[in-house]
């Protein structure tokens, strides 16, 4: 079934929904985006996500997004989904029309929001590493922008792989994270994730992880992934899910000791507060 969606400020029947075939989201990327998941109807850590695309957005130099409309579309676009168990709710904000080049056009932004049912992630993941690195000194590092083109070929290439998620190494050599997801790997029974140097996203799921069940953030060559006694993989639609293989390693648990404990305090946290 398909909720209505918001666009810029109203409430419009999915089918119907249009944005400008100039939008400088579609013509060159040019913007930020956020998945928030729902449970049984209730946004998880709203309040990070706006934040985040507040950042994002600055970060990419947009004009500031309306985040109380946005918070407000969101709400709009849950009173009308069915009773899901799980959903995720996508908000995407672009410069909005412009011209064929990549100079920004004067009419301001575009602020979207859509609603589906998300099925959970399998309980574990098999990982691909990809042959090509984020650049943790690129202008979009840690951006959560539009321009997801290098993702979306990393995921492409794990799955003909039959991995479910890719990893990217980042110019340095060391670990980064996925193309939809931070890594955790668990080193001398340390729980370790990259620094935010690494050219990773400051996922929200690794903020709360760190903060709840502790561990380390620090850059670790690419090699500890294949080399982690657990490891695994944080992502707003995932929550914590074991990584079972890297590329042909197997990985001696799935999950380990560690990371089942970690999955365990997750739940337990992120029920007792919707917006930590
Ligand atoms: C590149 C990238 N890294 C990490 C994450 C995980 O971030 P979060 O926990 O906020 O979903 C995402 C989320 O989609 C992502 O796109």
């Amino acid at each position: 079934m398909n909720v209505p969606v918001w666009v810029n400020g109203q409430l419009i029947p999915s089918e119907q929904a249009t944005v400008s075939v100039f939008d400088h989201g579609l013509l060159v990327g040019d913007g930020v985006f956020e998945t928030v998941k729902f449970v049984k109807g209730a946004p998880f850590a709203l309040t990070r996500h706006l934040d985040r695309l507040r950042v994002s957005a600055e970060r990419m130099g947009l004009p500031e997004p309306d985040v109380d409309a946005i918070a407000e579309g969101v709400r709009a676009c849950l009173a009308e989904a069915p009773p899901w168990p799980l959903g995720r709710i996508r908000v995407t904000y672009t410069s909005g029309p412009g011209p064929l080049g990549s100079d920004r056009g004067p009419e301001g932004g575009t602020a979207i929001v859509i609603v589906a049912e998300q099925s959970p992630f399998p309980a574990t993941a098999d990982v691909t590493v990809v042959p090509w690195p984020r650049n943790e000194r690129g202008v979009l590092a840690g951006v959560k922008t539009t321009s997801y083109g290098d993702n979306a070929m990393a995921l492409f290439y794990a799955k003909a792989r039959g991995g479910g998620e890719a990893i990217f190494g980042n110019v340095a050599g060391n670990l980064c994270e996925g193309t939809g997801s931070n890594v955790f790997v668990v080193r001398d029974g340390r729980l370790v994730t990259p620094t935010l140097a690494s050219g990773c996203l400051a996922g929200v799921t690794r903020a709360l992880t760190l903060e709840w069940c502790g561990g380390s953030e620090e850059d670790v060559p690419l090699s500890a992934l294949y080399e982690a006694e657990e490891a695994f993989l944080t992502s707003t639609t995932r929550d914590i899910q074991p990584i079972r293989a890297v590329d042909q390693t197997v990985l001696p648990a799935a999950p380990g000791p560690i990371t089942a404990k970690a999955m365990q305090i997750f739940a337990e946290r992120s029920a007792a507060d919707i917006d930590p």
